[in-house]
């Protein structure tokens, strides 16, 4: 049978998704490493086929229409003799959806794009690809055919968005169309070649019970969260890379009322408010001559003469701290940010060197001011070696003594013991913004604040039995006496 005849007898409108968990599929990375070199060599030569063949007609075409042009190229190629291999027809399916993805797609990324248990998708090489995978770094059983293709496809993303990667921008932000955000890094400032970072964007945001779900928040904290917010209180959440700052963020934004104006400020959009009135702002890096760069702090400083309710900025990194500060002392409380930093009492450091980072000589004792009024509450978050992202800290910033600001502890972490996870608990101590909460018509139950009881164990401790001697029995008996 020829090869053309043994191809059709497969279905083409079948769409090849890897699925890992399918029943009985054998593991991907087995499928992969059983594919020989002639199936490798196959697809690259006839997806330069098919792009040469579709590229003349791709400008007017669109998603089904070029999608059956490319199928259409697809089949011709593979019954000229010229590219004739064995390909069995199992693999037909998978050779068809490989060849559209990555001359449509993005090839062997696409599976790990569609497949919902990967969070972030890092490529190191071609052929050195790894993946988040429910919070755990694990490598991937994809790879690029070779560093061309590779090489096409960071092009193809950055390209979408207007922007391009080369020599002379060898370091790009980029978003995919699903609102993914992507990084790409070449050479030379890559030394072993591209590096491709795509985190991915939850199509279906996580919510607060999301997130109780998965142990990130206690039904408490989301009580205390929901207050601090309707409540009108400056809140900072504080993280290492990747977190979940930002998440956190878009979780906590759910909670204003639907009645205020919001305005977001983000470098790369990702929050997702589901309010009707939201204005989103995105900051802009420089074009091709060096100009036009648009910083996160013209932007924050443009909002204030937008009318805010609250502002919302995804992440400090430098002088706009000094401008939220300001926005959050004058007329914007109830705003929000994120910052890098491990501890409460680090990011309110960082937040200090970012407000020294505005160019203005301030005294630190005027900067720290400025901050101990602005902040109430800071939100840690960080994840756990088990992949979990979990809330370490709630702290709240009660003033400033002297030249330290003041921080209290509402809630901290606690280990679990005997391999339970771990949780957050109150430490007893009631936050002083709760007077400011109740000014404000939020009300939070006093219960929440209160620490648990220590568990002891009921049963008294047991010594080795004493019998008592006549001595003492007289002693003690009443009526010898
Ligand atoms: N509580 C959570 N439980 C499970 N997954 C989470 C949680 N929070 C965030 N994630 C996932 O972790 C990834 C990183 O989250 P996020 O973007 O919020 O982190 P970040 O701290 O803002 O990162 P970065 O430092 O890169 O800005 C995302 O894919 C997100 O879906
Ligand atoms: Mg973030």
């Amino acid at each position: 049978m020829r090869l053309s005849d043994r191809l059709a007898a497969i279905d083409d409108d079948d769409v090849f998704e890897a699925d890992p968990e399918a029943p009985g599929a054998p593991p991907r990375a087995k499928r992969h490493r059983a594919r020989d070199d002639a199936w490798a060599e196959a697809k690259r030569k006839v997806r330069a086929l098919v792009l040469e063949e579709v590229a003349p007609r791709m400008a007017g075409l669109e998603g089904d229409a070029l999608r059956a042009e490319v199928r259409r190229a697809l089949d011709e190629i593979l019954q000229r003799e010229e590219v004739s291999v064995s390909v069995s027809p199992i693999e037909r399916r998978a050779f068809v959806s490989e060849v559209i993805a990555d001359t449509l797609g993005y090839g062997p990324l696409d599976p790990l794009l569609h497949d919902d248990t990967v969070t972030e998708i890092m490529c190191n090489a071609f052929d050195d690809i790894w993946v988040e995978r429910r919070g755990r770094l694990v490598e991937a059983d994809v790879e690029f055919a070779d560093d061309d293709q590779y090489r096409k496809v960071i092009e193809r993303i950055v390209a979408a968005v207007g922007r391009r990667v080369d020599e002379s921008s060898p370091m790009v932000d980029a978003r995919l169309p699903d609102g993914s955000r992507v990084n790409a890094v070449i050479p030379p400032l890559a030394i072993h070649g591209a590096v491709l970072t795509i985190r991915k964007f939850a199509s279906d945001p996580l919510t607060a019970m999301d997130l109780v779900d998965k142990g990130t928040y206690t039904v408490d904290l989301v009580t205390l969260l929901e207050a601090c917010v309707r409540g009108k209180l400056n809140v900072l959440v504080s993280g290492g890379t990747g977190t979940g700052k930002t998440t956190n963020l878009n979780v906590m934004s759910s909670f204003v009322p639907h009645d205020e104006r919001i305005i977001t400020i983000e470098d790369s959009a990702e929050l997702q408010l589901q309010q009707r009135h939201v204005v989103s702002l995105e900051a802009r890096p420089a074009n091709a001559e060096g100009r036009g760069q648009v910083e996160i702090r013209d932007l924050v400083r443009n909002a204030l003469r937008m009318r805010p309710d609250r502002i919302i900025v995804g992440e400090c990194r430098a002088g706009e701290a000094l401008d939220m500060l300001q926005a959050m002392n004058t007329g914007h409380e109830g705003s929000m940010t994120t910052i890098h930093a491990n501890t409460a009492r680090d990011a309110l450091s960082r937040l200090e060197t970012m407000v020294l980072m505005a160019g203005f000589d301030l005294p630190i004792r005027a900067i720290r001011e400025q901050i101990a009024a602005a902040v109430d509450v800071i939100v840690q978050v960080d994840r756990r070696p088990d992949g979990r992202r979990v809330v370490t800290a709630i702290t709240e910033v009660q003033g400033l003594e002297g030249e330290v600001v003041l921080l209290q502890d509402i809630f901290t972490y606690r280990p679990g013991t005997g391999g339970a996870p771990g949780r957050l608990t109150a430490t007893g101590l009631r936050p002083a913004f709760l007077e400011k909460l109740e000014a404000r018509g939020a009300v939070v139950p006093a219960a929440i604040f209160r620490a648990p009881a220590e568990v002891t164990d009921p049963r008294p401790t047991r010594g080795p039995a004493r019998i008592p001697d006549a001595a003492t029995i007289a002693e003690h008996d009443p009526t010898a006496r």
